[in-house]
């Protein structure tokens, strides 16, 4: 049976242009003496920062030095890394004079990353709108992009110092923001009606036939903010291309602790040595990269019934099992004894039998894994 990865491995080319990014961070901020010395400390401060003690963070954190120089050497080549993987498995173009939007663009990570993963695009004409609330950490981006795409690219890029709901000059092909929306406060009953604003701004942002990308850190919260904006687009008369293979209501909404959120893990192979050393250093070594994503236009995807295995495989009545989404909602795999489980992320055709039996713990329906050609 054939199966569609959602995250391929890097290309060798990818992998280069992100093994060189790290002599160009070098280049463009150089971090001496103490300054180095002293990055490990900051990228651990930052990483709790971002997660248990984000309530605290400025707004303009990505003004702040002691911020900034931990953002550039290690959170954005993880967010390079991660973005690289998802562009190149995701059905991705933008037209020859095609404009491109990034809210919350911080030093232009998506730009880059586009840039890295997609060469095809290297030579378009296409022009850039990046918007931040942090104009020197987008000015640092445009000179690492100047840096790795030389003075002759002609991507054209523009950076406004604005927020996420700023209206933009002229309608976006493509509309990112990656790793932005998690900074609004989603609690309580806030969440509802500021999904419903940005659904809108998102929807009038983008012309006819634009796209909508929604890149998030892949935890629980940034999970249900998709399930959310993914509601609301919806009611926009946007429909999903990936990672949901059908356009009804989302089975992996993380409306509790207990329910699923819909998030993707894959390998960190082929990150940068130089990466994985600095890592290493704050004590953040990973084997694993996350991250939930929507992508959306007013077309969408044709729904041919496919099935898109979502979680890690995990131990099930001595084999194996996965969850995955399909248009019959929250499907656990059943593999047979043997049987090799998908990456997640992978979809293929399945082969429903008549009745499928309710997993009682967590209802969804049971899907015995079978190669469509096998009787
Ligand atoms: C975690 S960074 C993500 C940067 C980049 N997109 C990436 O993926 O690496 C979040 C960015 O959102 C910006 N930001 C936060 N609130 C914002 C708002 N209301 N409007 C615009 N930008 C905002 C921050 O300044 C920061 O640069």
């Amino acid at each position: 049976m054939s199966t569609d990865a959602l995250f391929p491995p890097l290309t060798d080319e990818n992998a280069a242009e992100l093994e060189r990014f790290g002599k160009l961070l070098t280049k463009v901020r150089p971090l001496k003496g103490k300054f180095r010395e002293h990055l490990k400390y900051d990228i651990r401060d930052m990483s709790r920062g971002l997660t248990s003690e984000r309530s605290k963070r400025r707004k303009e954190y990505m003004t702040d030095d002691k911020f900034l120089s931990p953002y550039l050497h290690y959170f954005l080549p993880w967010n390079l890394y991660r973005m690289s993987r998802l562009f190149t498995g995701l059905e991705l173009d933008i037209p020859e004079g095609g404009h491109v939007a990034d809210l919350g663009s911080g030093p232009l990570t998506a730009i880059l990353a586009l840039w890295m993963a997609r060469p095809h695009l290297r030579e378009r004409e296409l022009s850039f709108t990046c918007l931040d609330l942090a104009p020197k950490a987008m000015q640092i981006g445009l000179d690492l992009f100047r840096a790795m795409a030389g003075e002759d690219s002609p991507w054209r890029i523009k950076t406004v110092k604005a927020g996420f709901m700023d209206r933009l000059h002229d309608r976006a092909d493509l509309l990112i923001a990656a790793n932005a929306f998690n900074e609004l406060d989603w609690s309580g009953r806030t969440a509802r009606p500021q999904a419903e604003k940005i659904a809108g701004h998102l929807a009038a942002s983008a012309s006819d036939t634009g796209r909508v990308l929604i890149i998030e850190t892949g935890v629980r919260l940034t999970g249900r903010i998709i399930a959310e904006l993914r509601a609301k687009l919806m009611e926009t008369g946007f429909k999903p291309i990936a990672p949901c293979p059908h356009d009804g209501e989302c089975p992996m909404p993380a409306l509790s602790q207990a329910s699923p959120w819909c998030h993707f893990n894959f390998s960190t192979k082929s990150v940068p040595a130089w990466l994985e050393k600095l890592s290493g250093e704050a004590r953040l070594t990973k084997d694993n990269a996350t991250m939930n994503f929507l992508y959306l236009s007013r077309a969408g995807s044709t729904g041919w019934g496919a099935v898109r295995a979502v979680s890690e495989p995990f131990k099930l009545h001595g084999n194996k099992g996965q969850y995955a989404c399909s248009d019959r909602g929250l499907t656990l795999i059943e593999y047979g004894p043997g049987t090799r489980p998908l990456a997640p992320g992978a979809s293929f055709a399945p082969v429903w039998p008549a009745k499928p039996k309710t997993d009682l713990k967590s209802k969804a329906l049971i899907l015995p894994f079978r190669q469509r050609d096998e009787k």
